[in-house]
């Protein structure tokens, strides 16, 4: 194509003789592999300082990029009972000064009818009524009406269950930004809230995906206090076998975007531990799920981290590891439709009664 163009613009040349013809040629030939040369070589330092250089100028941009967590989905989380979720009350609390985060609260189904156009003080005082309290620690995409979110909040109910689902700092409408601690914060400052209006019903915290990490750290900070959950799930957990090969957990999913493969994420003075640290300091009782299919999460983690658990001198018989069919197509997210789900969820509970 080059060339073409080269020996055309050459030809076009009617003075030229037939060795200048030739040399006109070349030269052009030579010039334009020279500028060929220079193009290719300033693409490449593009290519290789972007990365570097835009997370600089630009943190909150990739913190964006990570989180997906401003993500609009044209639903005003405001009003639950626009998705499907009739017996669910929106609210606002602050987990530390300047930080405001959204939190749906859905009721046991029983109690549908009577929820009706019932206000704070109601839903905050059945939360002591006696059913198990689910804490959902969603993950780093979209916000809680999320359709697989708004999901778990049925199925959890349908059980007889309250499900109490947050959107971290910086997610849906709640507002600042996220971070690997900040998120821990979020999480228990919503355990604390819901133990003191929960009275002596069960409390469990269900992590997913990137939530997991928040739902083992606050597990062991809440051991820590000397006030441990009463049970925890991890779904989708990943272990830090990604640490090792890329630094922190976070870090892990800046890889999801290959535009952003050599940066690194916002630097914490302290990072958040992994899962795999927090299951060897762990003595609540841990129930893990994982789709075989996972195309997020290789459900190898999974069973690292039930192995993890397992030779931990605290858990071993209260870990369980419920792995699901790849066949099922569940993948990352699906899992909460599986119609064995119920059964496990049921059988949870009552190890932790008993
Ligand atoms: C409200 O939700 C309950 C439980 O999901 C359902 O059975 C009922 O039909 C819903 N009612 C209305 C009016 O949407």
């Amino acid at each position: 194509m080059m060339r073409r163009r080269v020996d055309g613009a050459a030809a076009s040349d009617s003075t030229e003789g037939k060795s200048g013809k030739d040399k006109a040629v070349k030269v052009r030939a030579r010039s334009s592999w020279r500028v060929w040369i220079k193009w290719t070589f300033l693409v490449l330092c593009v290519l290789y300082a972007a990365p570097r250089v835009i997370p600089r100028l630009f943190p909150a941009f990739v913190q964006h990029m990570v989180y997906s967590h401003a993500i609009l989905w044209f639903v005003d989380l405001s009003r639950p009972a626009d998705l499907a979720l009739n017996h669910t009350i929106n609210m606002y609390l602050s987990s530390e000064e300047g930080i405001t985060l959204g939190v749906w609260h859905t009721v046991p189904e029983h109690k549908w009818k009577e929820a009706q156009g019932k206000d704070l003080e109601w839903y905050e005082k059945s939360l002591g009524d006696g059913s198990p309290v689910f804490i959902y620690l969603h993950a780093n995409m979209h916000n809680r009406a999320a359709p697989h979110r708004i999901g778990v909040a049925n199925l959890l109910s349908s059980l007889g269950y309250h499900a109490v689902v947050m959107d971290y700092r910086g997610f849906g409408d709640s507002t600042g930004e996220p971070t690997e601690n900040g998120l821990i914060t979020d999480s228990l400052y919503l355990y604390h809230w819901v133990k003191v209006r929960s009275k002596d019903s069960l409390v469990i915290i269900w992590g997913h995906s990137i939530g997991t990490l928040v739902a083992t750290n606050t597990a062991v900070k809440l051991q820590e206090q000397g006030n441990p959950a009463d049970g925890v799930m991890i779904e989708g957990a990943f272990t830090d076998a990604i640490n090792e090969k890329y630094g922190p957990p976070f870090t892990w999913f800046y890889l999801k975007f290959p535009w952003y493969f050599f940066s690194a994420p916002p630097k914490e003075s302290k990072r958040a531990e992994s899962n795999a640290d927090n299951l060897k300091k762990m003595r609540t009782p841990l129930l893990i799920l994982h789709s075989e299919d996972d195309q997020v999460v290789p459900f190898t983690m999974a069973q690292e981290l039930y192995s993890t658990a397992k030779s931990a001198p605290n858990l071993k018989e209260q870990v369980k590891l419920i792995s699901f069919d790849g066949s099922l197509g569940y993948r990352h997210n699906g899992l909460y439709r599986d119609p064995a789900l119920p059964g496990i969820l049921r059988e949870f509970v009552q190890s932790l009664i008993s």
